[in-house]
């Protein structure tokens, strides 16, 4: 199996990799991180009374220009790395592509909309990124209404959230029954063999 792997390594790029790389690795727990961060303050002190959404905007939006800016970052990175080789089908390799870059549709969505659904209150200045920036207002698209992009926004972080969820259970299923480097390839250690980093 592994003399396998390593064969069709050396095919691609002369040297085994078995890690995602360095760049990609703190991108992506980089990006679980403000995930996080985003998801506990949009279900938590966000949805108190009154104007506490409104007050909770500036800073949820200044975490989500960031977890655009990682987002971005990170497809860049990965249009120029190299994934590390595994011994798969070419049907699994292919499903596992076709749902991470539907992990990068989602999130980018939920960006995105969240941007759409934006209108500050009547008489009030646009908020202001990282205390700073004032959020340019977006065009209005299609028959969409803010409020209907800000509804689309809400149901489509559902929709990413089961997608993480699926995607958190088949890294969990390779870390514990299938043991086989997967989710080693994603963490911070000593690399097995002779890759780039
Ligand atoms: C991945 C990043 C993001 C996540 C996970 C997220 C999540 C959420 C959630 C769960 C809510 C609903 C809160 C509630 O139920 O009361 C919400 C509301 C909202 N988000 Fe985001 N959001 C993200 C990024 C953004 C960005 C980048 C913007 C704008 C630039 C934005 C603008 C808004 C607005 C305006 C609302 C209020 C909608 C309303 O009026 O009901 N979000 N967000
Ligand atoms: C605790 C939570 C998470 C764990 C344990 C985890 C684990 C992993 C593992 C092991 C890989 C490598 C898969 C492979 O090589 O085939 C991976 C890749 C990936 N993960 Fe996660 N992940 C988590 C959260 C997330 C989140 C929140 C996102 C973003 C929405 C995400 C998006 C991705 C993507 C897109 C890849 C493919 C690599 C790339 O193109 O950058 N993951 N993850």
């Amino acid at each position: 199996m592994r003399t396998l792997e390593k064969r069709r390594a050396a095919k691609v790029s002369g040297k085994p990799r078995l890690h995602w790389h360095f760049g990609i690795r703190l991108l992506h727990w980089l990006t679980v991180a403000a995930l996080a961060a985003q998801i506990a303050i949009a279900f938590g002190p966000m949805r108190g009374p009154g104007m506490t959404m409104m007050n909770w905007l500036p800073l949820h939006m200044s975490i989500g220009v960031t977890i655009l800016t990682i987002v971005v970052l990170r497809l860049c990175w990965r249009s120029f790395t190299q994934a590390p080789v595994r011994p798969t089908s070419r049907f699994l390799g292919f499903a596992t592509a076709f749902f991470h870059v539907l992990l990068y549709v989602t999130i980018l969505a939920v960006l995105i909309t969240g941007w759409l659904g934006y209108r500050p209150m009547p008489f009030m200045p646009p908020a202001r990124l990282f205390g700073t920036l004032p959020v340019p207002l977006a065009p209005s698209v299609g028959a969409l209404s803010a409020r209907g992009f800000a509804f689309v926004h809400q149901k489509l972080v559902w929709i990413m959230l089961g997608l993480i969820g699926v995607h958190v259970l088949a890294a969990m299923v390779h870390l514990g029954l299938l043991r086989d480097g997967v989710m080693r390839s994603m963490v911070f250690g000593r690399p097995e063999t002779a890759s780039r980093e």
